[in-house]
């Protein structure tokens, strides 16, 4: 890898989120590495400008891993050399997870832990494109033989690492993470297993390192409150200057707000809307923000709401003290 991930809390791919202003978004708040969201060889290699768009690296990112998906080794081979010329990544993450029947009809995602050969292949071939091959995928069943197998048939055929997700395809997202038996695959393979599945608090992040996990991927913890990156971090004992306060957040919103009025309009309001809500939580003057931007008619407007709402906010922190200290007597 060119760069190293200073961590282990990991940013995980999510379609349609972690385009680069999210992932830098990430990496101010603290995470040792990132996903691209999932691309699909085939959109790549027809010039798909979403595809390109899924490439776009911000040089103020840290340690990057592209993610795509496929149904044949051909298509994934072509897809990952032209990913690779237009922009760098430390890593390739094929796509063995995704539930959608869209992509298991395609051949690709979690439809490959039924075709172990065509995954086997995969990871092989893409190996001597000459970058290191990484695999995120579900566990088969419950079973730990099987899971163990699985994992062993992917480190074998040359993945570095496997990102193993404790739910069946069938599961969805019901249910739980069974957090023990990647416990146990990662005992069993040594610095090759990051943990994913219910990382919703640092707690979670904990136990899945503890258990022997080299990686842990926060995913929909991280949609619902950025700054459990910190709580995390902070547990861990790493070093962080990093601090949620209300102004850490806002100068984290400001620049995710600069970045989005750099992508296009209706990209820009769907991240914005991804975020808004949980961005501010306990801020002073958080409410009538959050109201007035979901009202904007555009990131232009959004970003002037905020900017507004950023000047008078130390007025805002003064009226939420006094209320505060009223409320006491
Ligand atoms: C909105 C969303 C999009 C996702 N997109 C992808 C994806 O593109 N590729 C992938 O491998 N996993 C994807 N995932 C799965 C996550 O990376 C993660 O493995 C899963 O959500 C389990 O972690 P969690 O329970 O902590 O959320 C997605 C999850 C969510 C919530």
């Amino acid at each position: 890898m060119n760069k190293m991930p200073n961590n282990p809390l990991w940013l995980a791919p999510m379609a349609d989120i972690t385009s680069w202003p999210v992932r830098k978004m990430f990496f101010r708040v603290g995470v040792g590495l990132a996903h691209t969201e999932m691309v699909a060889s085939r959109a790549l290699m027809e010039g798909h400008s979403s595809a390109f768009y899924s490439l776009q690296r911000h040089h103020d990112e840290g340690p990057l891993v592209l993610q795509l998906f496929s149904g044949d080794v051909a298509s994934l081979l072509e897809a990952a050399q032209e990913a690779f010329r237009i922009s760098s990544f430390e890593a390739l993450s094929i796509n063995m997870a995704c539930p959608s029947k869209k992509v298991m009809a395609s051949g690709g995602g979690a439809s490959l832990i039924n075709r172990p050969h065509v995954a086997a292949e995969m990871i092989r071939q893409a190996k001597n494109l000459g970058f290191p091959i990484w695999v995120k995928t579900r566990i088969p069943s419950r079973n730990l033989k099987d899971v163990a197998s699985w994992c062993d048939l992917l480190i074998s055929a040359g993945a570095k690492n496997v990102a193993l997700h404790g739910r069946t395809v069938s599961q969805g997202y019901k249910g739980s993470s069974d957090r023990n038996i990647i416990g146990e695959v990662a005992r069993a393979f040594p610095g090759k297993i990051t943990g994913t599945g219910d990382v919703f608090t640092s707690d979670d992040v904990l136990d899945y390192l503890e258990k022997g996990c080299i990686g842990v991927l926060v995913a929909r913890g991280a949609l619902k409150d950025p700054f459990i990156v910190l709580d995390a971090l902070a547990k861990l004992g790493f070093r962080n200057d990093r601090k949620a306060t209300f102004e850490f957040q806002r100068e984290i919103f400001r620049s995710f707000l600069s970045d989005l009025c750099q992508v296009k309009d209706n990209l820009a309001m769907h991240l914005l809307r991804r975020f808004l809500s949980c961005i501010f939580k306990g801020m002073p003057g958080a409410s009538q923000l959050r109201s007035s931007m979901a009202r904007a008619h555009g990131i232009t407007q959004a970003f002037e709401i905020f900017n507004s709402f950023a000047n008078n906010f130390s007025d805002f922190c003064a009226k939420e003290e006094a209320m505060n200290e009223h409320r006491k007597h």
